[in-house]
């Protein structure tokens, strides 16, 4: 199996990484950080690729889907885990800050899909996984900017699943929880079901394998809030206001 993930050099896309490396699988390793990703591709024994690149540049990824395509015969599976995450809260947001949340999490997204589709589409065949969030299912309180990438990532991914029917490419959506990553150590409000990345990352994997459009997890969580999201408007922010 040949598996590029974006992401690769910390939290899940590095655990990501050593789960599917000890699975057999090789791997492109991608991410902004060259020095991270050699680290670990010394980890993983030296034999993955590593191709940095930052998701926010349309030509980088492109660039780097071509370089990858020169090296491989076949891409079996895409899983795009790069995100931005700062928590801000409405009236004190860091405007600068929230583009580069919204370029990076959702326009990178559609960066390394369009970078990614043309080979997929050429052999007929392959996965296309975006991390999405359970922080997408609903307007949480203190979320924003990155809850509403990853509302976006969701509409986004059902459109592609939708556009590539019949093609042979297999396109997923994963929802975590809260995972402990670097990316929520900056949380300072206690995160329920918090997992560590080990954990989350066997579930991504299994449910990768399996056969559903979507992978959430803890379902403790992500079944409530799904819930959550289908209550009428009035019910739903009387909930959410006690969140505040
Ligand atoms: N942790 C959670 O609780 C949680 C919950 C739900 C969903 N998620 C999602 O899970 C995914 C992984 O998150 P994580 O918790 O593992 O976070 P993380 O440890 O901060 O890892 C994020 C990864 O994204 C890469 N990245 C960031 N900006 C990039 C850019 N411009 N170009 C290329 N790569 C970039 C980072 O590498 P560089 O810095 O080297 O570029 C890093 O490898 C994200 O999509 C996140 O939104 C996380």
């Amino acid at each position: 199996m040949n598996i590029w993930i974006i992401g690769a050099s910390h939290g899940m896309g590095a655990e990501l990484a050593k789960q599917l490396a000890g699975q057999g699988a090789t791997l492109a390793l991608s991410a902004r950080s060259a020095e991270a990703l050699n680290d670990l591709n010394q980890q993983l024994g030296g034999k993955h690729i590593v191709l940095p690149f930052d998701v926010a540049d349309s030509v980088a990824a492109k660039n780097a889907a071509e370089t990858l395509q020169q090296q491989w015969t076949q891409l079996d599976s895409v899983i795009f885990m790069a995100a931005l995450y700062t928590p801000m809260k409405f009236g004190a947001l860091d405007l600068i800050e929230t583009q580069k949340i919204i370029t990076v999490n959702i326009g990178g997204a559609f960066n390394v899909v369009e970078a990614a589709l043309p080979w997929l589409k050429q052999q007929g065949r392959g996965q296309l996984a975006l991390c999405a969030s359970v922080a997408g299912y609903n307007g949480l309180p203190f979320s924003q900017p990155y809850a509403a990438t990853k509302a976006a990532m969701l509409n986004m991914a059902e459109s592609l699943y939708v556009e590539m029917a019949g093609t042979g490419i297999d396109v997923r959506v994963i929802c975590p929880g809260f995972v402990r990553t670097r990316l929520t150590e900056k949380n300072d409000f206690p995160m329920p079901f918090a997992m560590p990345p080990e954990a989350a990352v066997a579930r991504i994997i299994k449910g990768l394998q399996g056969k559903s459009y979507e992978v959430h997890f803890p379902k403790r969580l992500s079944v409530f809030l799904k819930v959550l999201r289908i209550l009428p408007f009035f019910v739903r922010s009387r909930i959410l206001k006690r969140l505040v």
